[in-house]
């Protein structure tokens, strides 16, 4: 049986930022069930809730070398839905109020990639032959394995796999990090090592020193080779090229699913999708939007960053309030999109609600409510947020890009082809255009309805990509 150890810097149901949390629990969960033992291991942070953590078993304590020091490392374990997690237990690391963001963030994450390593020595039998990392926060496990590990033959079998599920984060630090805190010598400070200009990137650690490199999509691993997605990578990324992998994200289907999800007052499925309009009315009560069939809602649920297209949004938002629309807006983030959009909803009471916060059930309540679902992202390397409204019936209007280019099939009126609407280029008009097509689509009934249908009969799940993930374990065996 392969064994995979999933290391990530967070994890659904513990603690988790964005999509990246919810990859980190659902395809270790599928590989499993596809005979792989994938087990995952993440920081114990303290704000993972007390009910986890009083449930959680010590396994042993050691200690991991940061640079000339040794510092604490427990290491716990829990069983979360026949997942096996392992936590990376170190309070003056990891208690803090936030996952990153802090003036340490080099030190803290350089300690997390030498405490997966030193921890296989205690997961009992539990030898990895893959340690799959992802993202920057573990880019310097591969770089750690072969020069403080192999050399001393431990480990010596053991593979790494480097997913990069965001290329723009990169963790970006003094050079200094390099002897101080991961014990690795000058010659890692040069160019097809660990150097980006005067400090070290973790990202660039993981692309250059894991076996094979992947990203969520199969458009974003072409996109990332080229100077406008490549976050100044894309030389790397092209010289690259045989050993990087594009596999696209799933969703869990259990998890999301609008005929058993108890965040929703009506349930339904792809044979009882009038029930989503008694969803539709539910949601305008409870967000105090004129309560009426017949006007389409357009949603967006999202972290409020330009990655999103949020700029795109704000620049058109009078624009789009002038349509027969109500909006409905969820998430947090930039200040600046903040207060737009809570502006706007100030102004027009009727036709946006804003709403400011992070709030898991009213998202599964919009997905179901809403008629159609905004996604104009600058760059997508995955995104989750599509798949979920597909599964729902709520209509994807996205740019092409990334994984949002994979997943939405453009809808065609004459061959009833597609699955959603899209716009190529990043245009508030291009936006504009595409959103006053999908209201003509909506008006007439009988193809919506059909559209919904075909939306909620794709199979996004993770069944698919997690074999192209055990494909790519294999070529190592
Ligand atoms: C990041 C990306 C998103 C992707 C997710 C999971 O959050 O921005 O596109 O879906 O990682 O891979």
């Amino acid at each position: 049986m392969i064994k995979v150890l999933f290391a990530a810097a967070e994890a659904y149901p513990f603690i988790k930022t964005g999509g990246l949390g919810d990859v980190s629990y659902s395809l270790p969960k599928t590989l499993r069930k596809l005979g792989i033992d994938a087990r995952v291991i993440i920081p114990n942070y303290s704000n993972i809730s007390q009910n986890f953590k009083s449930k959680m078993m010590h396994k042993s304590d050691f200690t991991v070398p940061v640079g000339w020091r040794n510092s604490y490392c427990g290491l716990a374990y829990y069983e979360f839905n026949e997942v096996p997690f392992y936590f990376i237990d170190n309070e003056y690391y990891f208690q803090r109020c936030n996952l990153y963001g802090f003036f340490d963030d080099g030190e803290r994450f350089s300690y997390f990639c030498r405490a997966v390593l030193e921890s296989m020595k205690y997961m009992d039998d539990f030898i990895p032959d893959i340690i799959h990392c992802n993202d920057w926060q573990t880019g310097m496990i591969p770089v750690l394995l072969n020069e403080h590990y192999k050399k001393n033959n431990e480990f010596i079998n053991t593979k790494t796999i480097f997913s990069i599920h965001n290329l723009k984060y990169q963790g970006i630090f003094g050079k200094e990090n390099l002897s101080d805190l991961l014990s690795l010598g000058e010659e890692y400070f040069s160019e097809d090592a660990v150097k980006y200009y005067n400090g070290i990137s973790f990202m660039k650690a993981g692309i250059n020193f894991s076996d094979i490199i992947t990203t969520v999509s199969k458009s974003y691993a072409e996109e990332i080779k080229t100077p406008f997605y490549g976050e100044n990578l894309d030389g790397l990324l092209r010289s690259k090229s045989s050993k990087l992998y594009g596999i696209v994200n799933g969703i869990d289907y259990e998890l999301f699913n609008p005929n058993t999800d108890e965040h929703i007052y009506y349930k339904y499925n792809s044979s009882t999708i009038y029930n989503k309009v008694k969803d539709k009315l539910k949601l305008q009560k409870t967000l105090k939007l004129p309560e009426s069939k017949n006007i389409p809602v357009i949603a967006i649920i999202s972290r409020l960053v330009r990655q999103k297209g949020l700029d795109l949004v704000a620049s058109a938002i009078e624009e789009l309030l002038s349509m027969n629309i109500q909006l409905v807006i969820l998430g947090t983030g930039d200040e600046d999109f903040e207060d737009v959009f809570q502006y706007f909803s100030n102004i027009y009471p009727s036709k946006l609600s804003s709403n400011i916060k992070f709030d898991n059930s009213l998202a599964q309540e919009i997905y179901a409510g809403s008629d159609m679902f905004l996604m104009p992202s600058l760059f997508e390397p995955c995104g989750i947020s599509q798949l979920i409204s597909l599964r729902y019936g709520c209509i994807p209007i996205v740019r092409e890009t990334g994984g949002l280019k994979d997943t939405i099939i453009p809808y065609n009126e004459y061959t009833e082809e597609g699955n959603g609407f899209s716009f190529k280029n990043y245009n508030a008009h291009e936006m504009l255009n595409i959103i006053k097509y999908a209201l003509e689509i909506y008006n007439n009934k009988e193809a919506w309805n059909k559209l919904i249908k075909t939306a909620m009969l794709q199979n996004n799940s993770w069944e698919n990509s997690a074999k192209a993930y055990i494909d790519l374990y294999k070529t190592f065996s």
